[in-house]
């Protein structure tokens, strides 16, 4: 739809989580104009969900170099190293930075930063808040201090599409707004840069701990402008997330990997620990290794469900360690003080995003993306718990570097340089261009089919043959869309996330049957090894001329 009103900016942010706002807030403070925008209101995201932590190399006898070899060894061969490495360095440092906004992280006796464990970690280096309530602190400081400074920030409004000037540099984005005032219905913000922080895409599943604003907008919008994206099929399933039922659907209640590496164990139904032996780690695996160890002892067993055993915590430490958790559990009937909590893998992060360089720039000119929708290659085929607010937080800082130094020299107009496809260490990537993939509107109760077939053929477990069904399950929807035989779509926010999620389904659910191996987070029950041989390398997706 044509826009109805405008506003010019400096550098429009899309988004509103660790990663948006402390890009905002960098660009504002070098004397940027900044606009935020987001789809619901400002705290709405994944950030404040997160529980566990934020990673970094704050202990004593802990180093970067120890950070960056667990986060390779759980990202499988998929890595880019040298981002990993500005990761881990730079990351102290942003955290402190983050605390210095105004983020409050739990001390120990001594008053140091209380640091725990999690899946994959060596050493304890996971900063939290609240207990387990990290991401709820992290976003609390940064909404304050974006209102403390008084950045302009539009809320209730969905990016559409990236605008673009004649030379296909970036020029704003395109919003539809609700109920907003002034701003109200489908409007544009002008700007030359653009950042992407909008968050994953976990709604693309039936369950999921993700939020409901989690609708792969970021990456949809990007394939739509041509940009690439890369590593889709590698989405993590939480092994621990609290288990309502084999129906349950929408966003689920997580049961964070810290309360395993503060000593839960993880048993079947006769109280066996099925994870030990099976990985020097044992519960604290890598989360691939223990989301497939769970569900391989669910299939053996025939239960819908395993347990996670933290009765030995006692009432005390629940309370004090572990409170939103505890509270989750007992709203749902459960006292994990008294009986082990059910608990089976979900949907939970998208490892693979919009394809940037290690100052967050995408293919396109000018249009940038941190946080869960980019693929800076930090991740590689497996995320490592608690890597992902960190990498929002540096790779935020890094964007903000960028559009400031771009915009100095050349007033305004920041460049792009296309980064390299070739991972050192890595093949030459797969690279896919779907012919012509048009974009109808699909009505919004296709959400469900999206992704109950998600669900069906490209969950945690995936064959050749589930990924067939699902993709001719996805291209029926499309189908049906295409030519008008479908529900009739009213065009409106769930109807447009909607077009969103077929859209990165269709593609994921590509990358996905191309990946004929076992690799991290993509567990082909058909192709049962890892293929260092011919599969050490990323596919990458970018749509074709002739887009709508
Ligand atoms: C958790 O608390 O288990 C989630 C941590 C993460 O996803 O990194």
């Amino acid at each position: 739809p044509a826009p109805g009103w405008s506003i010019d900016a400096d550098v429009v942010v899309v988004g509103s989580g660790v990663a948006g706002l402390t890009a905002a807030l960098r660009c504002e403070a070098a004397g940027l104009r900044t606009v935020v925008v987001t789809k619901a209101r400002l705290d709405a995201g994944s950030t404040r969900w997160a529980q566990g932590g934020i990673a970094a190399a704050l202990g004593e006898g802990d180093t970067p170099a120890q950070h960056l070899d667990d986060t390779l060894v759980a990202g499988a061969g998929l890595c880019d190293e040298e981002a990993v490495r500005l990761l881990v360095t730079e990351g102290p440092a942003a955290v402190r930075r983050l605390i210095s906004t105004g983020a409050r992280f739990d001390t120990d006796a001594a008053g140091e930063i209380a640091l725990t464990r999690e899946g994959g970690h060596h050493r304890r280096r996971i900063a939290h808040a609240g207990g387990d309530a990290t991401g709820a602190e992290i976003s609390r400081a940064l909404v304050e201090a974006v209102q403390a400074r008084g950045l302009r920030t539009i809320e209730h409004a969905l990016v559409l599409d990236l605008l673009t000037d004649a030379e296909g540099r970036t020029a704003g984005v395109t919003l539809h707004v609700m109920g907003e005032g002034a701003h109200d219905g489908v409007g544009a913000v002008r700007a030359p840069a653009v950042v992407l922080a909008t968050g994953g895409m976990g709604q693309v599943f039936s369950a999921t701990t993700n939020p409901s604003v989690s609708t792969g907008d970021g990456v949809a919008l990007a394939l739509r402008a041509g940009a690439e994206v890369s590593d889709l099929e590698f989405v993590q399933f939480h092994p621990t997330v609290l288990f309502l039922g084999p129906d349950a659907e929408g966003q689920q209640p997580l049961v964070s990997e810290a309360v395993r590496g503060e000593g839960a164990h993880l048993v079947d139904a006769d109280g066996v620990r099925f994870m030990v032996g099976q990985h020097e780690l044992a519960e604290l695996a890598p989360r691939d290794i223990v989301a497939k160890g769970i569900m391989r002892r669910m299939r053996e067993t025939g239960a819908a469900h395993m347990y996670l055993d933290a009765r030995h915590f006692g009432a005390d430490m629940w309370e004090h360690r572990f409170p939103t958790i505890l509270a989750a559990c007992r709203a749902h009937g459960i006292d994990p003080v008294t009986e082990p909590i059910p608990v089976a893998p979900a949907a939970h992060y998208a490892s693979g995003g919009v394809r940037t360089d290690a100052a967050g720039r995408t293919t396109v000119p000018g249009l940038y993306a941190c946080g869960e929708v980019a693929c800076t290659g930090v991740h590689g085929a497996n995320r490592l718990a608690s890597n992902s607010l960190l990498e929002g937080l540096v790779y935020a800082e890094r964007i903000a570097a960028d559009i400031t130094s771009e915009a100095r020299t050349a007033a305004g107009a920041p460049d792009t340089v296309v980064p390299d496809t070739v991972v050192p260490g890595t093949a030459a990537p797969e690279t896919v261009v779907p012919e012509a993939p048009t974009q109808p509107l699909p009505a919004a109760e296709d959400r469900l089919a999206v992704q109950r077939a998600m669900t069906d053929g490209a969950g945690v477990l995936r064959s050749a043959d589930s990924l067939r069904r699902a993709a001719e399950e996805l291209a029926a929807l499309h189908t049906a869309a295409a030519e008008g035989t479908g529900k009739r779509p009213v065009p409106g926010t769930e109807t447009w996330e909607t077009a969103n999620l077929l859209l990165v389904a269709r593609v994921l659910v590509e990358a996905a049957r191309r990946r004929e191996e076992t690799r991290g987070c993509h567990w082909r029950e058909d192709r049962p090894d890892r293929d260092d041989e011919g599969w050490r390398r990323h596919i990458v997706v970018r749509l074709g001329e002739g887009r709508t």
